[in-house]
């Protein structure tokens, strides 16, 4: 009988400090029964497949030689263009030659900046609190991680400016400025300019996170953080809210140097996006499917918001507070300060409902009383249903 080796002493210690067991619970799912307020998943009734299906034979018959074929690092020429245009048509500026990459995913994204910039102990700055797969990507990268606290408009810049003036040298901020995982915040214009005024100042390259942008409920936008100072910020953006994540692709936009430093580390990982896709979202977005898909989507979300926001206020005792985002998929909750999210779950579960708990989605602890809530997925009885079960569970723990 072989006796199974023991092969963990072999493992990276980047490994061991990466965490992410919260990140592997949301993507495992729920219970039956329970309702979901969990993932950031895009609802499957935004996915237009008949569209995508014709697109994805179409490309099959005609141009099974690139679709199905690997492509430059940077990604298909053809489809690095109509990014470059989409850029200039959303965000007023089209980036040069060479200051745009496409990547599998935003969440790539991230981790190409992480393995082309950062040596183990390096400083980042993040909001406080932040998207999870963020901060796990900074923890295996062997980052010194620094907090800067937000309020209800998000990022506060005076409280990054102290600690500027106090010595810190991130060489990175990673921000999200609107409809912010986990908070569904929005930063302000004038914090926008102040922000890239001080990066630029202190020398502090700009990941700017732009995840849920084009799920604006309102139709308009504010200018990103990148077409304020598309010298000092690399843009992270993904096609998974707004397209379907099964694709896995997004882009990275900023400086020259830094995204053909993006793309010699994305050279010795999957070495390029995959091709069917990267056509696939040329073909739908030159077609227009964007402009006719994405405001009945931030319709739908628009009113699971609204499912969700009114069962909290016909339920919730006082002493709750929770965010009012302009759009994306994701609110968050505050518990009165006695109560602790992370013990308070079990008893949601019983009661049929799941959250995330606060604590991971901040980089030095706190978030005990605070929860996210993602109003994506469900439907609105669902979501009326699940605002009113966890309103039980927190009057039952009062
Ligand atoms: C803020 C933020 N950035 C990036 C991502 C990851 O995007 P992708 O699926 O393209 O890797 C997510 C997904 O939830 C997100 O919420």
């Amino acid at each position: 009988m072989s006796t199974r080796a023991d092969w963990t002493h072999l493992f990276a210690h980047r490994a061991s400090v990466r965490g992410g067991e919260e990140l592997a619970a949301i993507l495992a799912g729920t219970p039956p029964g329970v309702l979901p307020l969990t993932g950031g998943f895009p609802n499957p009734a935004t996915f237009a497949t008949d569209v995508l299906g014709e697109i994805a034979a179409r490309l099959l018959r005609d141009e099974p030689g690139v679709a199905l074929q690997y492509t430059p690092v940077k990604g298909l020429p053809s489809v690095r263009d109509h990014l470059e245009e989409r850029q200039e048509a959303l965000q007023g500026r089209r980036p040069d030659p060479g200051e745009l990459m496409v990547t599998s995913g935003g969440m790539e994204c991230i981790a190409l900046a992480c393995a082309a910039m950062l040596e183990p102990g390096d400083a980042v700055a993040v909001e406080g609190p932040t998207y999870l797969g963020a901060l796990m990507a900074f923890a295996g990268a062997e980052a010194d991680v620094h907090e800067i606290p937000m309020d209800e408009d998000g990022l506060v810049v005076e409280a990054l400016e102290e600690r500027l003036q106090d010595g810190l040298r991130p060489k990175l901020l990673y921000v999200i400025p609107e409809y912010q995982n986990p908070t569904g915040r929005t930063l302000p214009l004038e914090r926008r300019e102040a922000l890239v005024e001080l990066c630029r100042r202190h020398g502090v390259l700009i990941l700017e996170d732009v995840a849920y942008r084009e799920l604006a409920w309102g139709g308009t936008s504010l200018p990103t953080l990148w077409s304020l100072a598309p010298d000092a910020v690399v843009q992270a953006g993904t096609f998974s809210k707004v397209f379907f994540p099964g694709v896995r692709l997004g882009w990275a936009a900023g400086p020259e140097t830094v995204v053909a430093q993006l793309a010699a580390a994305k050279a010795n990982t999957d070495q390029c996006a995959g091709a069917l896709g990267q056509r696939m979202v040329e073909e739908y977005g030159r077609a227009g499917h964007f402009e006719r898909e994405l405001p009945r989507a931030c319709a739908l979300y628009a009113s699971h918001w609204r499912a969700l926001d009114g069962a909290l206020r016909a339920h919730m005792p006082a002493g709750v507070a929770w965010t009012e985002p302009a759009g994306g998929f994701l609110t968050w909750l505050t518990l009165p300060e006695q109560l602790d999210a992370t013990a308070l779950r079990d008893a949601a579960t019983g009661a049929g409902v799941a959250y995330v708990p606060g604590v991971p989605f901040y980089a030095s602890g706190g978030g005990a009383n605070e929860l996210r809530l993602s109003f994506s997925a469900l439907g609105e009885d669902d979501l009326a249903e699940a605002g009113r079960r966890l309103a039980s569970v927190v009057r039952s723990a009062l």
